[in-house]
């Protein structure tokens, strides 16, 4: 409810004005006091990165993980290149749910029939995960989906293959390479902003050759998927996502999922998960 009146941040309770670096510089009711640290408030580090502002909310020594906003190297925008931001998008659903559905592969056939995948063709093959430890996140190579249109731009199915990378509890990223379109390019960061252990703000980048395509039918399409997860997002129990692996069943191709589980419980994240209890 504050607002910033030249370079004060003024309290609209009794108009208390703050400087940059939380100190306290005027007390109206009070105009003669020189305010001291009693009366300075809490700062955080804040970027500006992908077109939102992210605050680090944690003290600076907690951690080197998260120090700065997740990268995204996805294409460039130039010659044939856009990039887009989607939402924000507000799900009932725990964030590792959300990011756990965004790495799932099995779920196109279903979930998103006729767009990114077809019940006929729900086979995924083998692909790998590398797990480069808590700090440096994960990686999964060689995913390959049977996709009828896989983008905007694609008129016929086709084998899409799929890379992931986890540099960050609520964040992944994605990049798409159809198997016809050696010139075409695509990722898509997905950025979750968890509300409570139930509740998940979501927005998603897109670096794509576009074509003629406009920013709004690139919204569009990536709208209507969303849509199509957010069903299945909120219909999930337990919504908190339990890190045990035995507590939910699976399959070999759930190898990512599984990772990502194994991933967050290393990072000892509690928030939005059933913790691991002791093994038997
Ligand atoms: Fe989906």
């Amino acid at each position: 409810m504050g607002q910033v009146q030249g370079d004060r941040l003024v309290c609209p309770y009794h108009g208390w004005a703050f400087d940059i670096e939380g100190r306290c510089r005027h007390i109206p009711a009070l105009a003669q006091v020189v305010p001291g640290a009693r009366q300075a408030v809490a700062c955080h580090a804040v970027r500006e990165r992908h077109g939102l502002i992210w605050l680090r909310a944690g003290a600076p020594h907690e951690s080197s993980l998260l120090a700065e906003p997740p990268p995204f190297d996805g294409p460039a925008e130039g010659t044939g290149i856009r990039r887009v931001l989607c939402g924000p998008y507000d799900v009932a659903a725990s964030a590792p749910r959300v990011l756990e559905n965004f790495l799932d592969l099995a779920h196109f056939a279903f979930v998103h029939a006729g767009s990114l995948g077809d019940p006929a063709h729900a086979a995924i093959g083998d692909y790998r995960v590398e797990a480069g430890g808590a700090g440096r996140g994960l990686r999964a190579t060689g995913c390959r989906a049977w996709q009828p249109k896989s983008n905007l731009l694609a008129q016929t199915g086709e084998m899409v293959e799929y890379r992931y990378e986890v540099p960050a509890p609520y964040c992944a990223v994605l990049s798409k390479c159809p198997e016809r379109w050696q010139d075409y390019q695509e990722s898509i960061a997905l950025f979750a902003l968890p509300q409570d252990p139930v509740r998940t703000r979501v927005w998603f980048l897109i670096a794509m050759s576009a074509g003629d395509r406009s920013d709004e039918q690139i919204r569009a399409f990536q709208d209507a998927l969303f849509e199509q997860d957010r069903r299945i997002l909120e219909a999930q129990r337990p919504a908190l996502l339990p890190l045990d692996p035995r507590a939910e069943a699976s399959c070999a191709i759930d190898r990512l999922s599984l990772a990502y589980r194994a991933y967050l419980g290393e990072l000892g994240v509690r928030f939005g998960v059933l913790p691991a209890g002791p093994a038997p």
